[in-house]
């Protein structure tokens, strides 16, 4: 039988379990820089027994940017140190994707180059809020995108996959959840676009479609994607999700993706859904890997891989306040629990010196 602890063959990648990291965003790459530090590949490391991590989200570009101290893929010094993470994952055995994410709105002037306004695909601000480094403000007013920059926005998802495997990771998932960048184009709540990249469909979700062929002819079979279609963060809405995801979703058939990866719900929040809106119909139209996240525990995780709802479980928070997650569930040990006040920004504390299994015994 098939379990939680059964390895998993994703593309060209020989996972030794079904236990994900899901991507956490920490705020503590270099001040000033954004690039990975020894500090974070420690951090990362010490989580290497996950069949797969997942990074944090990581910026493409100096224009994608949304908070301080979010690493960056896109300068030598940034690419130096997502190799000392890939070093030092692989040297305990482990695999790990980079999130690539631009992050649309969902950013302020004073976190922009040149102190420019946020972009996204219509000038719609969003009621949500951005870290600037010591504290949570809200977001600014956009504007939207013309169509030469989203053909430069789409360029920055390659070359930001192509850093990323010069920096020896093991593959990339473009962040297309969570009211970024990509979800902006894809929710009618926010695209009000009148053009190829709005409107329709297919118009909405052309610019998704722009970035997985790019990405993946970089880097062919090593490229996930993340989709929350009924997440509200960061003040996402659509009139009809399960059409338009229902649409999206379908069409992923015809690309060869390592995997398809969704927060059932609201991420972090509650798993229950609105009448109508259904996780499984979306999860069952895609014909490839599907990766489950959102609230799992031990008892939840293993049921849906043992009745094959889910090929794989990402774990957030259990993550993050357990480097040794995958030997506390595979012995049904107790877990730590995490510290909300660390989440983003700071040291090692919070971070690195969540204790395993042993030491706290
Ligand atoms: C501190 C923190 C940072 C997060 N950063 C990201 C991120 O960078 N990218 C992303 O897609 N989701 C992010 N999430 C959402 C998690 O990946 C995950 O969907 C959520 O925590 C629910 O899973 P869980 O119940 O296992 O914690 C973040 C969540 C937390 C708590």
């Amino acid at each position: 039988m098939t379990t939680l602890f059964s390895p998993l063959r994703i593309g060209t990648l020989t996972l030794p379990n079904r236990l994900v990291m899901s991507p956490l965003t920490r705020n503590r790459a270099a001040a000033g820089t954004n690039a990975p530090t020894a500090l974070n590949a420690t951090y990362y490391a010490q989580r290497a027994s996950a069949g797969l991590i997942i990074s944090e989200a990581t910026d493409i570009s100096a224009d994608a940017v949304g908070g301080v101290r979010a690493p960056g893929t896109y300068t030598p010094q940034q690419i130096d140190g997502w190799r000392q993470i890939a070093e030092a994952v692989h040297a305990r055995h482990g695999r790990i994707f980079a999130q690539l994410w631009h992050v649309g709105r969902i950013s302020h002037a004073s976190l922009r180059p040149g102190g420019a306004a946020p972009v996204a695909p219509s000038a719609v601000q969003a009621k949500a809020r951005v870290f600037d480094g010591t504290q949570f403000i809200a977001a600014g007013q956009p504007r939207a995108l013309d169509v030469d920059e989203i053909r430069t926005i789409v360029r920055d998802f390659a070359l930001a996959a192509r850093n990323a495997r010069e920096a020896g990771l093991d593959g990339i998932e473009i962040h297309g959840a969570n009211g970024y960048l990509i979800d902006q184009f894809l929710q009618d709540g926010t695209n009000r676009r009148t053009d190829d990249y709005g409107g329709s469909l297919a118009n909405r979700a052309r610019f998704l479609f722009d970035v997985i062929e790019a990405v993946s002819a970089e880097w062919p079979g090593r490229v996930g994607l993340r989709l929350a279609p009924f997440s509200q963060a960061n003040d996402m809405t659509d009139s009809d999700p399960m059409t338009t995801f229902g649409y999206v979703i379908e069409r992923l058939n015809d690309y060869p993706l390592a995997y398809l990866h969704m927060p059932e719900g609201h991420p972090g929040g509650s798993r229950d859904l609105q009448p109508g809106h259904d996780v499984q119909v979306l999860r069952r139209a895609f014909k490839g890997m599907y990766m489950a996240n959102n609230g799992y525990d031990r008892d939840l995780a293993m049921t849906a891989i043992e009745t094959g709802r889910a090929d794989l479980i990402a774990f957030g928070r259990a993550f993050l306040a357990n480097p040794d997650l995958v030997e506390r569930l595979a012995r049904n040990a107790p877990l730590n629990v995490p510290d909300t006040t660390t989440f983003y920004g700071g040291d090692m504390r919070g971070y690195t010196d969540y204790p395993r299994l042993e030491m706290a015994a």
